[in-house]
């Protein structure tokens, strides 16, 4: 059986803010494997596919904004139930719902206007963890 996978973004908060390695770091932790890595600005055709799901929602400029605003650090992380664990340690999308321990709980500010700025993504499961690495790392099989 081939490892479960996620594809997790830190975004341009994340990095300007310096968060970069904090996020590694949790990922080590867990002895969670990074199997690729890259810095990235962003297209929008990227992140047209990305935010599929919510590319028709009137609120997707500000994401599309904010997620253009500087690079992205993009990973393939693998290992046993990476999907879900981490999401748990991403914590809730709105920084103010997200739990401290969390990555957006520690790291994210608080929500006032245009996108949320949460930090980081990953996947919502291991069918959208493999379309999402299709997305950043199209040299990957
Ligand atoms: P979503 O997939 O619902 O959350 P998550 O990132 O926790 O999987 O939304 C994707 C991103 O879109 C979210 O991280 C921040 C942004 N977003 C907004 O800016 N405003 C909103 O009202 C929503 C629902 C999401």
């Amino acid at each position: 059986m081939t490892e479960e996978r996620s594809l997790i973004l830190v975004k341009p908060d994340g990095v300007l803010n310096g968060h970069i390695g904090e996020v590694i770091t949790r990922i080590e932790n867990r002895r969670y494997q990074i199997k690729a890595l890259k810095v990235v600005n962003a297209s929008k055709e990227q992140l047209a596919e990305h935010y599929n799901q919510l590319v028709d929602k009137p609120f997707y400029p500000s994401i599309e904004e904010f997620m253009q605003s500087g690079p992205i650090v993009a990973m393939i992380v693998s290992g046993k139930n990476i999907v879900e664990t981490f999401r748990k340690m991403a914590g809730a999308t709105n920084p103010s719902d997200a739990l401290i321990g969390t990555i957006r709980g520690d790291f994210a500010r608080e929500w006032d206007k245009g996108s949320i700025q949460n930090v980081v993504h990953s996947s919502d499961s291991i069918e959208s963890a493999e379309r999402e690495i299709k997305i950043w790392f199209p040299e990957e099989k």
